[in-house]
């Protein structure tokens, strides 16, 4: 991991909410595995703090993550230049690859809005290693975002893509009609969409592995501000930044 000041090289709207940027960095290139985060200093003055955000995709020596302007530090980053220079550290976290290996037919990847950012970095890595199904949900269609995904069946909560309802309505119904051998689970979204789909895994009986959006301040395992509950284990709490942010959901109290 380490500190860089990258060159913005573009800025898109994806959908009418959710903006992909990216910049050049050879270092994250090649180090950079899916599932990690990346910190930006989004301004030299304010906020002060860095702003957490998945690798989205790594293509050559460009890296991308994408976003929704939610706050301060979004807003500020949804209004930056081509050009201009910010401020990353990077990578952080672990990574789906360590959780990817087992005894079971099909990873199930599953993204909750801008959860979805992870998957498209982790489905490039993994196409050639394992067979996998894509679902996606969100509250409406500008939600969903389907760049660099093998054809993701897509939830709306709206019905306006899609099936209509939650993400986990979609994977029951869509269990029920295919043979998709033994599962596990990838999940990244809202705690209480990923507690969902952890809960119907174990129910029928597949593990499940949780990317986890704890509020964070250092990114790098100093500050304490991201501890997160264990269940079972020797430490009452976890890291999220620093021993996450996957963790297996038997884990970790959701
Ligand atoms: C490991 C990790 C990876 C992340 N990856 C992405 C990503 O790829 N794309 C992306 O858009 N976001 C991602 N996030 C969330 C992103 O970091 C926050 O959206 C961002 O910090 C908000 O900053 P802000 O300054 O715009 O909002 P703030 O001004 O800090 O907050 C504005 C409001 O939004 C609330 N808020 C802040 N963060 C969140 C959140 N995560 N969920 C719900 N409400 C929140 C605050 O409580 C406040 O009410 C990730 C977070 C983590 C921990
Ligand atoms: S954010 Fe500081 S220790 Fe995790």
């Amino acid at each position: 991991m380490k500190q860089e000041f990258v060159t913005i090289h573009s800025l898109k709207y994806l959908t009418k909410e959710i903006i992909e940027l990216s910049f050049i960095s050879e270092y994250l290139s090649v180090n950079a595995q899916p599932g990690q985060f990346i910190n930006i200093r989004v301004d030299t003055n304010f906020p002060l703090l860095r702003r957490p955000f998945s690798i989205f995709n790594v293509e050559g020596d460009l890296i991308s993550i994408i976003f929704n302007v939610i706050g301060t530090g979004t807003k500020v980053l949804s209004q930056k230049k081509i050009g201009e220079i910010i401020d990353v550290v990077g990578p952080c976290g672990n990574s789906f690859l360590s959780f990817i290996e087992g005894n079971y037919t099909t990873a199930a990847f599953v993204g909750g809005g801008i959860g979805v950012a992870p998957f498209p970095f982790v489905t490039k890595k993994i196409e050639s290693k394992k067979k996998s199904v894509t679902f996606l949900g969100g509250r409406h269609k500008d939600l969903i975002v389907k760049n660099g995904l093998h054809h993701p069946k897509v939830s709306t909560d709206d019905g306006s893509e899609g099936f209509h309802g939650t993400v986990l309505d979609l994977i029951k119904k869509d269990f029920s009609e295919n043979n998709y051998g033994t599962v596990r689970f990838f999940v990244c979204g809202p705690t209480r969409m990923m507690k969902a789909v952890s809960e119907y895994a174990h129910e029928i009986g597949a593990e499940c592995y949780a990317s986890l959006e704890t509020d964070m301040a250092c990114g790098i395992g100093l500050c304490q501000g991201c501890n997160i509950e264990s269940i079972g284990g020797e430490k009452k709490f976890r890291l999220v930044c620093k021993e996450g942010t996957i963790f297996n959901t038997r884990t970790v109290k959701l």
